[in-house]
């Protein structure tokens, strides 16, 4: 983990609200590990000192990318960002996702930013697989092409059907498995979105058996496991839970950990 104060590149306008940030990142760029994080201290908010977390979409030499929404104060004030402006990140930050087990066959589960969050995951495994992407609505589907450059087979579910099948993602989820009964293969989820996508995907995993690992999404006040925002309950060894960190001790987690019906 390295403090640094870092360039920006430039930034484009994506689609669906996003905007793909690219940032010159030497210090940390080339030690980021699939599913791990940076947190940005956004400048020109001096009422506001919390650093915000953003996944790392891709990391290439020098070069790190972001790709996010306007959601808020802080990354509302990201989208004014412009080349040559300079902002504080600590990085690469939390725990990332193991890699696959040999023999298991690779799915991803994505919603909103959980997209850009599996993409170096994706580039990084010994084998392609299966990515699902969900969304309310076409312009929130995003790096289809990216990943299917890469060999993945992307299938897209929108509530309002305006691209792939209308539904949830997990309903399209349940179509690949009814599809795929007769194959016994074990295999090996990677879930990044939403908390109740999350969760949805965890009942099938538990029920169906797979190895599910999930990357959580948490307020996160300091990213270094000092201030305790980010907690969340976790199984432990006696039958009962305790809390964990999701900055140090996650963000990912295999889904069996995770205390659901304590959840939010
Ligand atoms: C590991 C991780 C990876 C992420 N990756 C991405 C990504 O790749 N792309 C993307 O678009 N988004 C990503 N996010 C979400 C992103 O961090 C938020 O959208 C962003 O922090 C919102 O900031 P804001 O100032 O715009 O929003 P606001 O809601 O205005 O402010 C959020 C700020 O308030 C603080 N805060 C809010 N509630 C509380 C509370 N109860 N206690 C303490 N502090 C609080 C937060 O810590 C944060 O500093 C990620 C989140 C996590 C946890
Ligand atoms: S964000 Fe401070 S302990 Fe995790």
């Amino acid at each position: 983990m390295q403090y640094e104060s870092v360039k920006v590149i430039h930034q484009d306008e994506v689609h669906g609200g996003y905007r793909l940030l690219w940032l010159n990142a030497p210090g940390i760029a080339p030690h980021v590990e699939p599913g791990q994080f940076v947190h940005i201290r956004v400048p020109h908010m001096e009422a506001s000192v919390l650093r915000r977390p953003f996944s790392v979409y891709k990391a290439d030499g020098s070069v790190l990318q972001i790709l996010y929404k306007g959601v808020g104060k802080g990354t509302r004030t990201m989208t004014y960002l412009r080349p040559g402006d300079t902002l504080s990140l600590i990085g690469p930050l939390g725990t990332g996702f193991p890699a696959l087990s040999p023999g298991n066959a690779p799915v991803l589960v994505a919603g909103g930013y959980g997209m850009a969050a599996l993409y170096l995951l994706a580039r990084s495994m010994p084998v392609q697989g299966i990515a699902f992407f969900g969304g309310q609505t076409a312009p929130d589907i995003l790096c289809v092409d990216e990943f299917e450059a890469l060999g993945w087979e992307v299938r897209i579910a929108t509530e309002d059907g305006s691209l792939g099948e209308q539904g949830l993602v997990t309903d399209v989820i349940d179509a690949w498995w009814t599809e795929r009964k007769d194959d016994a293969s074990p295999v090996e989820v990677y879930a990044c979105g939403p908390n109740a996508m999350l969760h949805a995907v965890a009942r099938r995993a538990m029920d169906r058996d797979w190895r599910t690992w999930v990357s959580v999404d948490r307020n996160m006040g300091c990213g270094v496991g000092a201030c305790l925002t980010c907690v969340l309950r976790v199984r432990d060894e006696s039958g009962g839970w305790e809390w964990k960190r999701s900055c140090t001790e996650g963000p990912v987690f295999e889904c069996r950990e995770i205390c659901w019906d304590l959840e939010k």
